[in-house]
Order: C-alpha cells, then structure tokens, then sequence
C-alpha cells in the first residue's frame, strides 16, 4: 500500500482506482487521493490572513504533472472532495456507466429514482438503469423525466419530481439519481434535499459545464421568476460520476459554453492548468477523450479544493464566480436563452479581465491571452451589442455580491493564476471599461 500512495503523491494526474485491491471501499479511495492533496494547506493559511479581499492562491503550482492520463484504460480517475463526514468521490472515465459496481456501491437502499429530461432521456436513461439495476435484482428504479430547458427550473417542475416519489412511495432509505446537465443536477439535488427532509443523491452529470462545475460542491437549487437559483440548498451527494463518453452527443455550443468554466479554473488559481489549454484547446473541442477527462478532472480538483475550504461561500468559493457579474448582467439584459451561460460569463471575464489590466493589476499580455484562448474556444470576447452601460449598471447594483451598497468583484491581480474578491478599486476603472464594451 505504502507504494501506492507514493505513486499517487508523484503524479496528481493518474490517481486511479486501479490502484486499489477488489475490497477497498471508496472512503479508502479517498483517503489516498488526500494524501496526494497535502499542498491545498496553503490555499487556506491566505483565506485566513486576508479575508474578503484574498488572493484565491494556486495549489496548482505543487501539482506535479500536466501529461494526459490514458482514458482508454477502464479505470476511472478520482477526485475526492473533502468534506469531513460529508466526503465524496467523483469517478471520471470513458465508459463508467458501463462500469456498474461503481454506481452501485453508492447506492443506499432499495428504491432508486432517476430524475433526468426529454432530451437525455432517450439517449442515456436505460444504459443508465442498466448501471443500477444489472446483477442487482434488489433495486427497483423509478424515473421522472422532466420537459428540457432553464425555464423548466421552477417550483412546479419541481413538485413533479415530489409527485412521482411519493406516488412511488419512497422512503427515506431511497436514493435519487440526477442524469443530465446542470439544470437536472440542481433540481434533482434540491429535490432529494427537501424529500423527507434529505435522501441520497448521485449525480451523472452528461454537459462539460455539469462535469467541471455544477455537479461539484453541492450547490442545489431551483429559480425563482424574479431571479435565478433564488431557492436553494447546500447538500452534497454521495458521489459523482462522470462518464465522458455521453460528451459525444453534446452540441458544439454546449461544449464550448462549457469550456469557458475550465479556463475560468486556469486564471483564477491555475497557470499551469491555463497554459495546458492554450496548447490543447483544438483537442478539447474536436473532443478527444483524453483532452477532455484531463480538462475535467483538473477543473474537479480546482472546485474541489475551493469547495472544501469554504463550502458555504464566505470569501473563497466566490472567486469561482470571475467573469460572471457581467456575464448575469448579459444574461439578464441580454434575455435567458438567447446566449448559453459560458457564452455570457466568456464575455463577463474579458470585461474583467479589461478591467483589472485599467486598475494595473495585470499587464497587457494576460489581457491578450484570455481573448485569444476564447477565441480559440469559439467563444464571445464582447457583450451583445444591445447591451447598454446603463443596464450593466442597474442589474449588476441587485448582484448577490453587493455589500453595503458596493459591488464587490472577482478580479485578476499579480501573475497569471491569482485573483481577488474585492468591492476595493477604482470607480472609474468599472465605468472605463462599460463605456469602451458598450455603444451607449
Ligand atoms: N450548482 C452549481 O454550482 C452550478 C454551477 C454552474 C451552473 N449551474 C446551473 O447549471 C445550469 C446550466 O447547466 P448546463 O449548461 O448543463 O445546461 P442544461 O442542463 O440546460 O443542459 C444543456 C442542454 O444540453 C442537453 N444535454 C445534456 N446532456 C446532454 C448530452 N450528453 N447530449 C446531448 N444533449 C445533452 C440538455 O438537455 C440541455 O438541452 C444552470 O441552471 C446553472 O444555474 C449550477
Ligand atoms: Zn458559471
């Protein structure tokens, strides 16, 4: 064993359960992946010194390797997320839903409800069941298969999933799956939060933005119609699986919405992992599975570790936010549904990135950096052009972010990989930078 965890703490990038004897349970897993994530220690010694303005610290420069792991052997890459009793695994992979113990060990109970949409229904529900259900004759699963879409994101949408738990007569022993991208994962999560007062959740995120972001750090919720993810719960799953293969029926626009959470991770605590993408970024979005099982387990292991050292958000966990106060702002003014979100908050962190260069907290080479990794990644460098300073302005004043009347923002500072959340700067620096995005 001892080689094991020698092996582990050499390479952060090929953690596999192969590693692991037959019997070894995944709290085990767990235990030697933490061992390999020793270095976070910093992380949390700055979020302790400097408060709310703190400089989201890399623990990316200790992570030893940037090779790309070999998805092509069965075993599946984990991510542990540290959370005391609370603590998960996220298992990524080609072919895991294949993999059927790997689901099943996670399993609590007899009863399973597998909550997924139109759209991912057809393609991943039965293969999905199968997981569950194949040399298990115990486990009878049920599903709920929900209408498609963010506006679907709502409390009566919700009450079908409570509706068909309780015609099915679940019990607390049961366990809920959530099977598609982001939208499912909350309501799904928020769901078995609320049910009887908290059920198991699994979650199979099948989006590169469920992969890499939302499946990741419990965050649960639903929206309400004066705002977005205004109910909500923090409550973590049992674990993650993400199964890389379902990428293969993504639309393009969805992957590279995605994307723009990934390179989110490489500027605000990432530089290796940013240069990575600088040089990979045509194999992500031609999808090549390896490309991709990297890009997501470094993006896990980044909210990963922001996660574990600040779950409720007190100062930390926002910076996962750069990029995305402009980005709402474009959501909202711009209308839910004409822009993908990635494709708002790809907009959003040029903004602040513009912004932060104004103050002098970068200098020009990062700025031209992240517009042509966006541009790489197909993504927009610049808001619609319907957006106005004044709507930037009036929206971004009602952000969750304001604090006694300041708006405080995720902005980049010092070299590549380090950021501040901060309602301390210049405000001429935010008015110079809406006037030079925006025509009016
Ligand atoms: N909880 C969090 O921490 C967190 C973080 C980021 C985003 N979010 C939330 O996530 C949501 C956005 O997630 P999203 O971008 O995954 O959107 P989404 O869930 O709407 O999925 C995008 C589209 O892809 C389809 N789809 C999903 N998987 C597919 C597959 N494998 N093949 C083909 N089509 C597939 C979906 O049906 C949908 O039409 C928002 O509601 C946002 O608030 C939450
Ligand atoms: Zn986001």
């Amino acid at each position: 064993m001892a080689s094991t965890a020698n092996a582990i703490s050499l390479s952060f990038s090929t953690t596999t359960a192969t590693t692991a004897p037959p019997t070894l349970k995944p709290q085990n897993l767990s235990y030697l992946y933490l061992r390999s994530s020793k270095p976070t220690t910093s992380v949390s010694l700055r979020l302790n010194r400097a408060g709310a303005t703190l400089a989201a610290a890399t623990a990316s420069r200790v992570r030893a390797s940037a090779q790309v792991m070999d998805v092509a052997s069965s075993a599946p890459t984990v991510v542990e997320v540290d959370l005391g009793d609370r603590s998960y695994p996220i298992y990524i992979g080609s072919g895991l839903l294949n993999q059927h113990e790997l689901l099943q060990r996670h399993v609590h109970g007899k009863r399973v409800l597998v909550v997924t949409n139109k759209t991912v229904a057809p393609l991943y529900l039965d293969k999905t069941i199968d997981a569950l259900t194949s040399g298990n004759p115990n486990v009878s699963v049920e599903s709920v298969i929900l209408p498609d879409g963010e506006k679907y994101k709502d409390m009566d949408t919700l009450m079908k999933v409570f509706d068909k738990a309780i015609e099915s007569r679940l019990d607390r022993k049961s366990t809920f799956v959530a099977l598609g991208g982001g939208v499912i994962g909350d309501m799904c999560g928020y769901a078995a939060a609320s049910f009887l007062r908290g059920v198991n959740f699994i979650q199979i995120p099948t989006t590169v933005m469920a992969q890499v972001d939302s499946s990741v750090g419990g965050k649960t919720g639903i929206n309400h119609r004066l705002g977005k993810n205004l109910i909500g719960a923090f409550y973590q799953p049992q674990c993650v699986l993400v199964d890389t293969d379902t990428l293969n029926t993504l639309p393009d626009r969805e992957l590279a919405s995605g994307v723009a959470e990934v390179i989110k991770y490489g500027l605000i605590r990432d530089a290796e992992f940013f240069e990575w993408q600088e040089k990979n970024m045509h194999k992500l979005l031609a999808r090549d599975p390896n490309a991709l099982a990297y890009a997501i387990k470094r993006s896990c292991e980044n909210k990963a570790e922001v996660v574990s050292l600040d779950e409720k958000e007190s100062g930390l966990r926002a910076t996962l936010n750069l990029g995305h106060t402009f980005g709402h702002a474009i959501e909202t003014g711009f209308g839910y549904g004409q822009w993908l979100h990635g494709e708002a908050v790809a907009a959003g962190t040029v903004m602040a990135v513009d912004m932060s260069y104004r103050l002098g907290w970068i200098d020009d080479s990062i700025v031209k950096r992240v517009q042509n990794i966006l541009q790489l990644a197909k993504l927009p460098t610049a808001p619609p052009e319907t957006m106005t300073v004044d709507m930037f302005k009036s929206i971004m004043a009602v952000d969750k972010k304001v604090a006694d009347g300041l708006l405080r923002l995720i902005l980049l500072k010092g070299p590549l990989g380090n950021c501040v959340f901060t309602g301390d700067y210049d405000r001429k620096a935010l008015d110079d930078t809406l006037r030079s995005f925006c025509k009016s």
